[in-house]
Parts: C-alpha cells; sequence; structure tokens
C-alpha cells in the first residue's frame, strides 16, 4: 500500500506553499524536521496524557506523508497522512504549538493535507478526533461517524471527509 502512494506521490513530495510568514511542507521520515515534529507531538498529545510515543509506533511513519508548518525555521504545527487503502487516507497527528493555536495554523494544515489527498487521487479522509477537536474539524466539513470510544486514555469519535 505504502509503495503505491509513493510513487503517485512524486508531485507531490515539491509541494510547498507560503501563507503569509508560515510555510507548510512535506517532510521526511528521520530528517533534522521529523525530530523537531516529534517533539511537538510528544509536547502536544503525548506529555498531557502522561505518555510517549513508542518505537514500534514510530517506525510505521517511513510510509506516511508527514506535514509541518514553519514560521522562521520552527516548528508551528503539524499532521499525518497515513494511507489505509487506494480510496482512502487516514489525517493523524494533528498538533499546533500551544503559543500557536487559534492563529490559523491548523486550518492552513487541513488545507494543505487536503490538497494534497486531492493530488494523489483520493477522495476520502478519515481520522479518529479526539472529542475536544470535534469542533474544529466540523468546520471543514468533516462529520462524526458512529459512536464515541476511547483511545490513549481520551474520548474520540471517527470522522470523516469526502473530498469535491
Ligand atoms: C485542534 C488544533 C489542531 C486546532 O489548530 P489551531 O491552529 O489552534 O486552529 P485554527 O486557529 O486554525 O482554527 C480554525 C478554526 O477552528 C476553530 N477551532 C480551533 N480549535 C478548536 C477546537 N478545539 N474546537 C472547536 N473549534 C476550534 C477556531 O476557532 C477557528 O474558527 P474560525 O475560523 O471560525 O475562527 C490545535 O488547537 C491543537 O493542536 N490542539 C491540541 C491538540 C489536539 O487536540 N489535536 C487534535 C487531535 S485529534
Amino acid at each position: 500500500m505504502g509503495t503505491f502512494f509513493a510513487k503517485k506521490y512524486t508531485i507531490a513530495h515539491s509541494s510547498i506553499f507560503k501563507n503569509n510568514a508560515m510555510f507548510i511542507k512535506q517532510i521526511y521520515f528521520g530528517s533534522n524536521e521529523y525530530d523537531q515534529m516529534l517533539h511537538l507531538r510528544n509536547e502536544v498529545l503525548r506529555k498531557p496524557l502522561g505518555i510517549q510515543f513508542t518505537p514500534e509506533e514510530l517506525s510505521k511513519e517511513n510510509e506516511d506523508f508527514l506535514i509541518a508548518a514553519f514560521e522562521d525555521g520552527k516548528i508551528t504545527g503539524c499532521c499525518m497522512l497515513i494511507p489505509r487503502n487506494k480510496e482512502t487516507v487516514q489525517l493523524s497527528q494533528m498538533a499546533v504549538q500551544q503559543n500557536w493555536q487559534g492563529k490559523g495554523v491548523g486550518k492552513s494544515l487541513i488545507n494543505f493535507a487536503e490538497n494534497l489527498v486531492k493530488n494523489i487521487g483520493v477522495h476520502s479522509v478519515e481520522m479518529e478526533a479526539r472529542d475536544s477537536a470535534i469542533g474544529f474539524y466540523e468546520k471543514f466539513g468533516y462529520a462524526i461517524q458512529g459512536d464515541g470510544y476511547i483511545k490513549v486514555n481520551t474520548p474520540h469519535h471517527l470522522m470523516k471527509k469526502i473530498l469535491v
């Protein structure tokens, strides 16, 4: 599955866009930027829950599309796209540095991720949303699917959007 997407994604490898002073771009597993991303994800998503990423979880990320926002060379936010099948990708690990939250970074990350998804010819995006972020995703047309559940000790709902 990873190979399928990697082949089709060659165009988007150079994809980058500028939104005022902020850059959003695809980053690469094992790079210095990936280290920054992991630090951000641990700070924003895991430390508040008292847990950390395991090496097993991270080892699978070399097949995913890693996306990060930067301001003056420093990471301000990130997300990932995980190919699930030929029709669907999962948006995951959406996190914005605490002092950057509420300033449009998350919105820009979602826009960038959705453009990337369309570029590779996929139209269905789903995610496991923390309940505290459901309102954020609803703003961009994502809809709850089914009942809630607990993951990493946190209430979640599956959400989905068909891109047009
Ligand atoms: C949720 C998160 C990614 C949103 O990113 P952000 O950069 O703060 O969001 P933006 O500034 O781009 O906000 C875009 C819109 O969503 C709204 N919004 C942001 N966070 C929201 C939330 N948690 N609930 C409801 N609405 C929210 C904003 O008010 C804004 O609305 P507007 O366009 O009407 O003004 C970020 O706050 C974050 O990292 N939170 C902690 C980690 C987390 O919960 N991640 C998601 C895991 S599923």
